[in-house]
């Protein structure tokens, strides 16, 4: 025991990404249905302390030293603070601390980004798409570009740093606002990261063809911005390119290449569901049931072992240029972002 959670190719993983829950109080039209999904019932998902225990058997014994919380939507989470504060007191087994973050829309993150930092929240990625409102309103199907606005200061004045912001460019939507988004993140300290759009949202939402890539969306960068590529060793296992921006000290903008340029060769990810279900990949088509096994009164050993077994099922790569690759039954919110 004391083995990792390794794959058939190599890879261990040791980022853990937790979803606390697959509900959501926004709409996005690439994620979910404008009247939202079938949630799961409240008794199939893991309450804190049964959170707080899978977290710390990965910590302690799988070799996990990051946890990232998401969702569906992770503020929506009444007991989050308490979550959070379990993780950041946890241990590996060589005694470092455990880095922790959130993925978050940002709606009331400006009520509670002191109470997260407090309870020991490393960072915050924020999802934001537009700087329009009204086209804002239209992909989220929620008037809520101020709270979002208010969110991300609230994060960057609590230390909750370096912050992120996610942006998904959709064709014929936002895909004019690479460089005033960009602009706008080098004026108020955000480091942007632009993702491609992964076939994981409702049936429909995703055209190959229609995707707006990385490479555009450099063209389009570069035509503005002096972009200075970042060592690839310094991303390690973290999904996006990075480039500083000559003239902006400390600045940095990613790209999250998921589907034109994979990173999964070098995935050091496990992913935990609301519902307890581990996943190897965000594109595994198995799921093995931890939630049961807790319940069910096993000891810590026999949930480490079933972890370990679930991520030895897990496969080179996502598929998505398989000839025949069908998505995964869950989408991108029941899944975990
Ligand atoms: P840091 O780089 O540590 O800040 O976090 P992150 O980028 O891993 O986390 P975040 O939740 O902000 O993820 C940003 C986006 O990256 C997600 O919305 C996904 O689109 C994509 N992503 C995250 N994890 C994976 C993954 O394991 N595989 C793939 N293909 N894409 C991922
Ligand atoms: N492809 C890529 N990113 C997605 N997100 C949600 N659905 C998709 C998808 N199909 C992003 C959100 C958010 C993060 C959690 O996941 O925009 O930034
Ligand atoms: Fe890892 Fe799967 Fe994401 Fe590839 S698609 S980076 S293997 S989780």
């Amino acid at each position: 025991r004391g083995d990792g959670l390794v794959d058939p190719w190599g890879r261990a993983a040791t980022d853990l990404r937790v979803s606390l829950t697959d509900r959501c109080n926004l709409r996005c039209t690439y994620c979910m249905p404008a009247e939202g999904l079938p949630w799961a019932p409240d008794e199939s998902v893991l309450t804190d302390a049964e959170v707080a225990r899978l977290v710390r058997v990965a910590v302690e014994r799988l070799g996990v030293r990051e946890v990232r919380f998401t969702g569906g939507e992770p503020l929506l989470r009444r007991g989050l603070e308490g979550i959070v504060a379990a993780t950041a007191a946890l241990r590996t087994p060589d005694g470092a601390p455990v880095t922790t973050a959130l993925t978050t829309n940002a709606l009331g993150l400006d009520k509670r980004a002191r109470a997260l930092a407090a309870a020991g929240l490393g960072r915050v990625n924020v999802s934001l798409d537009s700087l329009q409102p009204a086209r804002f309103a239209a992909i989220t199907r929620r008037d809520r570009l101020a709270d979002v606005l208010a969110g991300l200061r609230a994060a960057r004045d609590a230390g909750l740093g370096p912050v992120k912001v996610n942006t998904v460019l959709v064709r014929g939507v936002n895909d004019d606002e690479a460089v005033p988004l960009l602009a706008w993140a080098l004026e108020h300290g955000y480091h942007l990261r632009f993702i491609e759009q992964m076939p994981l949202g409702p049936a429909g939402s995703w055209d190959r063809g229609d995707l707006v890539t990385a490479g555009e969306i450099l063209d389009a960068l570069t035509a503005v911005f002096d972009l200075v590529p970042e060592p690839v060793d310094a991303r390690g296992g973290a999904p996006a390119e990075t480039w500083t921006v000559r003239g902006r000290p400390g600045a940095t903008v990613g790209v999250i290449g998921s589907v034109t340029r994979p990173f999964c060769g070098a995935c050091d990810r496990t992913r935990l569901t609301a519902d307890g279900q581990v996943r190897s990949c965000l594109f595994a088509r198995e799921e093995r049931d931890l939630r049961g096994l807790l319940r069910g009164g096993a000891d810590d050993d026999a949930v480490a072992d079933a972890w370990r077994a679930a991520m030895w099922g897990k496969k080179p790569g996502h598929g998505i240029d398989d000839v025949g690759f069908l998505q995964p039954a869950r989408t991108m919110s029941a899944i975990g972002g």
